[in-house]
């Protein structure tokens, strides 16, 4: 294999990882960014992001010397030790103006390296871009001797690591099939099935496969719904439909609705990219009003809870919230559906205490979550509610002691949102379970 020199531009969560997991394959990557205390954080081999063995694998790429931090994208595309001969562009592209993603960081790194690249290098897109951003690329960075590469990520939060050491796919896209190819081999070792492509088409399998994702999930919270009213069981009608293996078991479990820093924002592109190419993507569109009214009807089922009714008023109701993160495995709130069903439910007037493993109060219980106060101790959640809510699905939910909480709270009734808890167990504690999908009963 060969070993090459990288430059990753930008740690976060894409980054870093990309940055780690190229040095554990034995290249020699310098990783750069603007936040000092966080490179001096990464410097002291600390983390910030909550990923299994991402640490382990930056203190190993360290200690190997092949892993280092440095401010600035130019020093990590040139200094006297070290001249890149691929540039990852791992950078926040967020959601701008009507939806469309701002390629604004982009194109300012691109203006930084531009005098800096070596002859010969390839810039690499590693971030969710729009399609034609590796031409825009192109002609911000006009030089003839450096090539662009499209070279999506597919990393999950929570398995990201897992994910790029183990993917199911390697895509990369270039005009200049010799540039795809040196992209390609760094990942040889992987043993991945390859996909060589022109840099449009890669770019637009990320977005692909995200809606296609998005659309999956809002799919089955809909049929969730139908079950609702037909008395059907989603868990059994998924199991049933999963085997099918041009379905597949995964990625079918209903919820609060989807979220996160990906999904929501890469069907809005997707949607502002089909309107600039004068296609009505009706599909997409139905795909993200599904996922807006699923919040809603997450309220509606708090509602019946609390009053017995569809339009019972929520007003001096307290609910406990279990779970504030867009899923369990991660410390990440961006986008989170259960922040966006804790704001409903505050608009409808109910008071909220909170409770999430990983986000700490630091001691200060009561300490203010977007008009949730949360609390250390899931019982303190309990505590005087009308009912509780679960919105992420932390496995240690399952392990709660139904009888104390049923003794904390005011009326024993919990909204399940995932259908993770053991309704059996929770009616053994005294309490009413209400999951999603699911017949009443059941
Ligand atoms: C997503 C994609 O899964 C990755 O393949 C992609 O690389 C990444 O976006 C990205 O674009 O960078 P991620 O945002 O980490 O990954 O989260 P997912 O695990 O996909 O979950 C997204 C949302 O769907 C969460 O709110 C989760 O709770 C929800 N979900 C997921 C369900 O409600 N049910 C499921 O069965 C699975």
């Amino acid at each position: 294999m060969f070993v090459r020199r990288i430059a990753v531009i930008g740690t976060g969560y894409v980054g870093l990882t990309t940055g780690a997991c190229l040095a554990s394959l034995g290249h020699r990557v310098v990783c750069a960014d603007v936040d000092a205390a966080k490179l001096e954080r990464l410097d002291r081999g600390e983390v910030d992001i909550l990923e299994p063995r991402l640490a382990e694998l930056v203190a190993e790429g360290r200690a190997a010397g092949r892993l280092s931090f440095v401010r600035g994208a130019a020093a990590a595309v040139r200094s006297p030790e070290f001249a890149a001969e691929v540039v990852f562009l791992c950078l926040p592209t967020p959601m701008g103006v009507g939806g469309v993603a701002d390629l604004s960081i982009v194109e300012q790194v691109l203006r930084e390296i531009r005098p800096l690249l070596q002859p010969d290098a390839v810039v690499v897109n590693k971030s969710t871009v729009p399609v034609g951003t590796a031409v825009r690329t192109a002609e911000l960075l006009d030089r003839d001797d450096v090539t662009v590469v499209s070279n999506p990520e597919f990393l999950r939060e929570g398995s990201a690591v897992q994910d790029f050491l183990a993917p199911d796919r390697i895509v990369v896209g270039c005009d200049q099939q010799d540039a795809a190819e040196r992209v390609a081999a760094l990942y040889a070792r992987l043993g991945a099935p390859t996909v060589l492509t022109d840099a449009a088409s890669a770019e637009l399998v990320k977005y692909a496969a995200n809606c296609f994702l998005a659309m999956k999930l809002s799919y089955v919270n809909a049929m969730a719904e139908l079950c609702e009213r037909l008395g059907a069981d989603i868990s059994d009608v998924t199991e049933g439909m999963g085997y099918d293996r041009r379905i597949g078991q995964s990625f079918l479990q209903p919820g609060p609705g989807w979220g996160g820093s990906c999904l929501p924002k890469d069907t809005q592109a997707m949607l502002q990219v089909a309107d600039g190419a004068d296609f009505e993507f009706r599909l997409l569109r139905a795909t993200i009003d599904t996922n807006t009214r699923q919040r809603q009807r997450i309220v509606d089922k708090v509602r019946v809870a609390v009053t017995g009714k569809r339009d019972g008023s929520l007003s001096r109701s307290r609910i406990g919230v279990l779970g504030l993160t867009f899923k369990s495995g991660t410390n990440d709130l961006r986008d989170s559906p259960a922040l966006a069903v804790a704001a409903l439910l505050r608009q409808a007037g109910a008071e909220l205490i909170g409770y999430d493993p990983v986000l700490s109060t630091d001691g200060a219980d009561g300490a203010d979550l977007a008009g949730v106060s949360m609390v250390d101790d899931p019982y303190l959640a309990a505590k005087d509610t009308d009912a509780l809510v679960l919105l992420t699905e932390w496995p240690e939910f399952r392990s709660l002691d139904w009888a104390r909480l049923a003794e904390a709270a005011r009326e024993p009734v919990v909204v399940d949102t995932r259908n993770l808890l053991d309704a059996e167990a929770a009616r053994r504690g005294g309490f009413e379970w209400i999951g999603l999908g699911r017949p009443v009963a059941a």
